[in-house]
């Protein structure tokens, strides 16, 4: 027999925050072009470094790849059905560089662009307001060629696709990120390798770090300039709370190394107008400066209107790693997470809603005066559908209740957070992890396309329903 006792206890209180959510909090889902499109070689599209990556062996899970994902470039008027019946209020997508300009520069596609515009109308005659990510990691290969976002180049490049955009849909969309997760773009792509492009150099990280967040801040500005209406402007950070493994000066310092490249070295220039100090230090002494050219910083701090937080989990972070060493091979200080014994997702990634209200708290301390949305929360679980496709997903629920409980507790501690999105509308092609990896409030069958909504989607429905008092 299954013991619910505790479950239901916990639910009662996640109930009660999560009621105490205001009327006018925002509800929403989100997606990424080439998570879901697929169509990746129609009506003019070019290929990104991840069509690249996808290509290249031992990169992606099973040699997946998202030629075909969601196929949603050809089912986009349903895919809107269904993002309008579960009653959010807003849809975020990402729109693909490589659709809009196949080579990362020069004239716009004007078949590429046309999906989006059909996608903004679709959205808008079902009641849903679209917020637009500019940039969701498919960079056109032919700028990875160029020398990619470790090259100043790129930044400009970004800000001139971005304007492309942004003067096709403005008329129509009043909510823009600029890029999805630099952390990822910069971290994963060029020095862990894990994700396209698939370099592994610290340096070049760094140096893409600057250009990413130069590239917001081109963007930034000149949308705001040229912006015919009022228009509400950021950034999306993936982040969470890095707590120290224990009370040691080593774990201490591997905690602040880890918050500082993790968070703070994306989040003092774009809102304080400067990089931490102590990790400037940290790069000197690992002889690594970054490329900052005289009045990037002023660029870069453009003001914005909303910071978007993604957060998946949170980490205990040691100075020591699982080989007992507190300095890798090249002499540099280690910083590794150590478990904190919580249950995981099918990720492996630990389920720690505290540490988000903790983050979010910290964050409207830290970085007052800013409004935050949280742009991505959700779970990959092994799912197990039924022969008409629906999962009963009680395990998804129960995550995105306790982290919307915690939004909402972090609400009541002062944080000014505005909205939430889950991630995400569909299963979809989880990068580097394939399609394995499941992470939809609805169910996709990828033989034949079929969605099914799960019983996460049903739950995020009426949850939405009732807070708003509907
Ligand atoms: C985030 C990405 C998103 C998805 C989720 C699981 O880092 O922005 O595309 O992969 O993780």
């Amino acid at each position: 027999m299954l013991d619910t006792t505790a479950a239901v206890v916990e639910s009662a209180a996640e109930l009660e925050l999560i009621d105490g959510l205001p009327a006018e909090f925002r509800w929403g889902v989100a997606t990424s072009a080439y998570q879901i499109e697929g169509a990746h070689d129609e009506d003019g599209r070019g290929p990104s470094i991840w069509d690249t990556y996808c290509r290249t062996p031992g990169m992606v899970e099973g040699g997946e790849n998202g030629d075909v994902a969601c196929d949603h470039y050809h089912r986009m008027p349903a895919d809107v059905s269904l993002i309008a019946s579960l009653g959010v209020d807003v849809y975020r997508f990402s729109v693909a560089w490589p659709r809009v300009q196949p080579g990362g520069r020069g004239p716009a596609n004007a078949r590429g662009l046309a999906f989006y515009d059909r996608l903004v109308d679709e959205l808008l005659e079902s009641g849903v307001d679209p917020w637009v990510t500019l940039y969701h990691w498919d960079l056109p290969q032919e700028l990875e060629d160029a020398g990619g976002w470790p090259a100043r180049d790129t930044a400009y490049r970004f800000a001139d696709y971005a304007m492309i955009v942004f003067e096709a849909l403005q008329d129509r969309v009043r909510t823009w990120t600029t890029l999805n997760e630099p952390w990822c773009s910069a971290m994963l792509g060029y020095c862990e390798g894990r994700q396209a492009p698939g370099r592994q150099s610290f340096d070049d990280a760094m140096d893409a770090v600057h250009h990413l967040l130069l590239g917001h801040g081109l963007a930034a500005q000149r949308m705001r300039a040229a912006a015919r209406k009022p228009i509400e402007l950021g950034i999306t950070l993936n982040m969470g709370t890095s707590m120290p493994a224990t009370r040691s000066l080593a774990d201490q310092e591997a905690a602040r190394r880890a918050d500082g490249l993790g968070a703070r070295i994306y989040l003092d220039p774009l809102l304080r107008g400067q990089y931490p100090g102590d990790i400037l230090d940290d790069l000197s002494a690992r002889g690594v400066k970054l490329p900052v050219v005289d009045g990037d910083l002023a660029i870069i701090s453009e003001p914005i209107d909303v910071l978007g937080v993604n957060y998946y989990s949170s980490h205990l972070v040691s100075g020591v790693d699982s080989a007992g060493r507190t300095e890798d091979a090249d002499g540099n200080p280690v910083s590794s997470t150590v478990p904190m014994g919580r249950p995981v997702t099918a990720m492996d990634w630990e389920i720690v809603p505290e540490g988000f209200t903790d983050l979010l708290v910290r964050l409207s301390r830290d970085y007052p005066g800013v409004p935050m949305v949280i742009t991505e929360n959700g779970a990959a679980f092994d799912d197990v559908a039924d022969e008409s496709g629906y999962v009963a997903d009680a395990d998804r629920t129960g995550y995105l209740s306790s982290h919307i409980a915690a939004v909402a507790a972090a609400r009541q501690r002062g944080a000014d957070v505005r909205g939430y999105f889950a991630w995400s509308l569909l299963d979809n092609f989880e990068w580097s992890y394939g399609y394995a990896k499941r992470f939809g409030l609805v169910h996709v069958d990828y033989e034949t396309q079929v969605r099914t909504p799960k019983q996460s989607a049903l739950w995020y429905r009426d949850t939405i329903r009732r807070v708003r008092g509907g």
